[in-house]
């Protein structure tokens, strides 16, 4: 069988270093990877370290070989394209399908699905233009990858930074075993709560719990790369915002309830990632709760919470609205989910155990998606991001 084609466009941003190791992890798993540079990416990386380490020639411009016409051969024979680091002058001529070098031809006429890494300051990554330029890629079908948050060239930190090159490998290979230029979740509204929400009991105390809201934030991002316009629910997360989604800021389970049912009357797809507290205190004290020399505390009396899931499941917004629940379970896990997605009447029940150093806060997940039509999906141990992925992957054929 032959090889599968990348290109890997490098476009001019100190990133471009770390892109050979995204090379490197290419070429090692067995792609034919041709290097595409830019020219500013040459003032980072010289041409002599991309073409050795892909084994194949590199050109920045369209006037080398022009009898091979390299500008249309590369794109057209490519069964991926990758942008890595994507830079916002890139992402503009490529949103604006101008063509001056040999990347931004190829990516013209590549018909195969196209990845962007975006690198680069935060306030150029957060610069409206910039925002509209990767929302523009996205609608047409284009992966742009979140930026990280971190160290970025000289003193400065922020989202902007390169993933890691081992991260970008992996959605690249998600993409290329996909395959489709044309995601699956393209058009859709879907509905993603996530965090925990926090109960007050007076001014400066609260009940509430230890999610840390990665997971749902995953589903937000993963969503979005898939094409869809996301509507997160965020309870008391701290995380910054994912690019290109919407996110609606709650902190009780009251008003997470109020934002789901504003958000899901027009959604197709609703999941509920979010750690939402079964029971809030009676009252709330509008004066810092004292302790009395000498006598017992008061004790706290809780009233249930309405639970959400199962509301906005047994009273669908939309017809074929495809709801999603997650459980934490910490014994009897599969058989505890089975009766909670029975309880709950959703579609899909993501059942993951707990415990003192599981799940909550880590980078990484798993779990068993149960499926109401009686299907049981294992998902390894892994990213987060994978996580997301499959439970979009089962959430995606279900759409009406
Ligand atoms: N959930 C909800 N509203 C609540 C409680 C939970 O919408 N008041 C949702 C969560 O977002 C999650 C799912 O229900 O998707 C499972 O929550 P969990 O707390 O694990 O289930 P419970 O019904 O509370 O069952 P138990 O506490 O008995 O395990």
């Amino acid at each position: 069988m032959d090889k599968p084609k990348v290109v890997l466009g490098v476009s001019g941003g100190i990133a471009a270093y770390k892109a050979c190791e995204l090379l490197r992890r290419l070429t090692e798993s067995g792609h034919d990877v041709r290097v595409v540079p830019t020219a500013s990416a040459l003032h980072f990386v010289g041409a002599a370290t991309w073409s050795a380490l892909s084994g194949n020639p590199v050109s920045t411009e369209v006037w080398d070989d022009v009898h091979e016409v390299p500008h249309v051969r590369i794109g057209q024979h490519a069964d991926l394209v990758i942008v890595a680091p994507a830079t916002a002058d890139t992402l503009a001529k490529a949103a604006h399908g101008l063509a001056d070098d040999l990347l931004t031809n190829t990516l013209l006429t590549a018909r195969c699905p196209v990845v962007f890494a975006p690198a680069m300051h935060t306030e150029m990554w957060e610069h409206p233009a910039t925002q509209e330029n990767v929302a523009t890629l996205r609608r047409r079908g284009a992966v742009v990858i979140e930026p990280a948050v971190g160290r970025l060239t000289g003193v400065d930190t922020g989202k902007g930074r390169l993933p890691d090159p081992a991260e970008i490998f992996e959605v690249c290979r998600r993409v290329l075993a996909r395959g489709v230029t044309e995601p699956d979740l393209k058009g859709r509204h879907v509905v993603v709560s996530a965090g925990g929400t926090r109960e007050p009991l007076d001014p400066v105390r609260f009940l509430g719990n230890r999610s840390s809201g990665k997971q749902g934030y995953a589903l937000a991002r993963t969503a979005a790369a898939r094409g869809a316009r996301v509507t997160l629910i965020a309870a008391n997360t701290g995380l910054p915002d994912p690019a290109g989604v919407d996110v609606v800021p709650v902190g009780t389970a009251v008003q997470l309830r109020e934002a789901v049912l504003k958000a899901s009357s027009d959604a197709d797809a609703v999941v509920m990632a979010a750690a939402v507290a079964d029971f809030r205190p009676a009252t709330y004290a509008a004066g810092k709760i004292k302790k009395k020399d000498g006598e017992d505390p008061e004790p706290i009396v809780l009233v249930r919470n309405p639970d959400i899931l199962a509301e906005i499941s047994t009273d669908r917004a939309r017809p074929g609205q495809v709801i999603v629940g997650f459980a934490a379970e910490t014994d009897d896990v599969l058989a505890n989910g089975r009766k909670k997605l029975e309880r709950k009447g959703c579609d899909l029940l993501v059942v993951n155990e707990v415990g003192e150093r599981k799940t909550f806060g880590s980078e990484e997940n798993e779990a068993v998606v149960l499926g109401a039509d009686g299907s049981e999906t294992p998902i390894p141990h892994g990213p987060k991001e994978a996580l997301a992925e499959t439970v979009w992957d089962l959430v995606a054929p279900r759409l009406g």
